[in-house]
């Protein structure tokens, strides 16, 4: 990117670009219907800067946080580290260096740490694998990092196993051994979407500290309310497609989409399957995929919208003039 005083701006740290994946359940005699769980998805992440990925249950933003890990390759599309594609780079899957710069977070705690180690095994490991420490020191520093999490005094939580431990000090251990390896980006799949009501703000302000001293996050959430606190920028998924795209305040003051002005008056019924209608997505292939939830319906709709600006946003939506040029 040529700058206007002819210097050029570094690369974004992460950038995707036109992300697609498919997915086709496979019957025993033939192949079941294609879901597209994430389609034309691009966003770019910058350090200090955090980006939320918001949408209801099955909106494929765990396929896209996979995409970015390398645990899923794209049918489509370039995932660019530090301007270079690493899908060309790295066919066969993640370097070691690409998995230390990128880290992730995951829903379920308990899941991610392993019940018969305890949380110095936990925090050693990778500062082993990823030369982070050496063996003498590795131990002083798996201090360090329960201190960074506000996990203090930390010899009272270093010898425990991860069942002596609450639902949010779980995930402190796992946000802590997610930086023991000094990640750049760190990707957070609904981090708080199992806490207690009480102590979620406190796992969001610690992701807003991290964000602070320089690391770029990006934060999966069915919960607009989170996204703003954390993000200075909100894409709103339907169906795998980005349908809103700004900068969060934007967004949260000034929703276009009727999908994110519906997440935004029901919250309580976002991430609820059972108020989810489950359509295959193959069967909306002509029109505005949420033409049926739709309360604005028109004409227009049964053409499928390309995203338009609007007021400082892209949204795919026509009710709003087509962006020309
Ligand atoms: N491994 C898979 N095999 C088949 N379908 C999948 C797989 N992973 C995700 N899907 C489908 O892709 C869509 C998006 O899923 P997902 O990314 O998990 O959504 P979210 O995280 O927003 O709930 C859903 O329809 C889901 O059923
Ligand atoms: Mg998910």
């Amino acid at each position: 990117m040529v700058q206007r005083d002819g210097t050029t701006a570094p690369p974004p740290l992460l950038e995707v670009r036109d992300l697609r994946k498919t997915f086709t359940s496979k019957g025993i005699f033939s192949s079941g219907p294609t879901v597209v769980a994430a389609s034309e998805v691009s966003f770019q992440l910058v350090k200090t800067k955090a980006v939320a990925l918001v949408g209801e249950s099955g909106s494929g933003k765990s396929t896209i946080a996979k995409m970015l890990m390398r645990l899923e390759t794209p049918d489509k599309g370039a995932i660019l580290l530090d301007g270079e594609d690493v899908l060309t780079r790295e066919p066969r899957g993640a370097s070691l260096a690409y998995r230390r710069r990128v880290q992730m977070i995951f829903q379920d705690p308990f899941g991610s740490l392993n019940p018969v180690h305890d949380v110095a095994h936990h925090l050693i490991r990778p500062l082993l694998r990823h030369k982070r420490a050496s063996r003498s020191e590795a131990r002083q520093r798996a201090v360090e990092l329960l201190e960074s999490v506000d996990l203090e005094p930390a010899r009272d939580f270093i010898d425990r196993h991860p069942f002596e431990l609450s639902g949010g000090q779980r995930q402190r251990v796992a946000i802590a051994r997610a930086l023991a390896v000094e990640p750049d980006l760190l990707v957070a799949d609904e981090p708080t979407s199992m806490l207690d009501v009480s102590i979620r703000l406190g796992v969001l302000n610690l992701l807003a500290g991290l964000k602070e001293r320089g690391l770029a996050i990006l934060l999966i959430t069915h919960d607009l309310a989170s996204a703003r606190y954390l993000a200075d920028r909100i894409l709103v998924l339907f169906r795998g497609r980005v349908v809103e795209d700004g900068p969060s305040e934007v967004i949260v003051r000034s929703p276009a989409h009727p999908y994110t002005k519906a997440l935004l008056s029901s919250i309580a019924n976002i991430g609820d399957d059972s108020v989810t209608p489950k359509t295959d997505s193959s069967t909306a292939a002509q029109g505005c995929p949420f033409a049926s939830r739709c309360a604005d319906v028109f004409d227009a709709c049964t053409v499928d919208p390309a995203p338009r600006e609007y007021e400082g946003r892209a949204v795919r939506c026509h009710l709003y003039p087509e962006t020309v040029g």
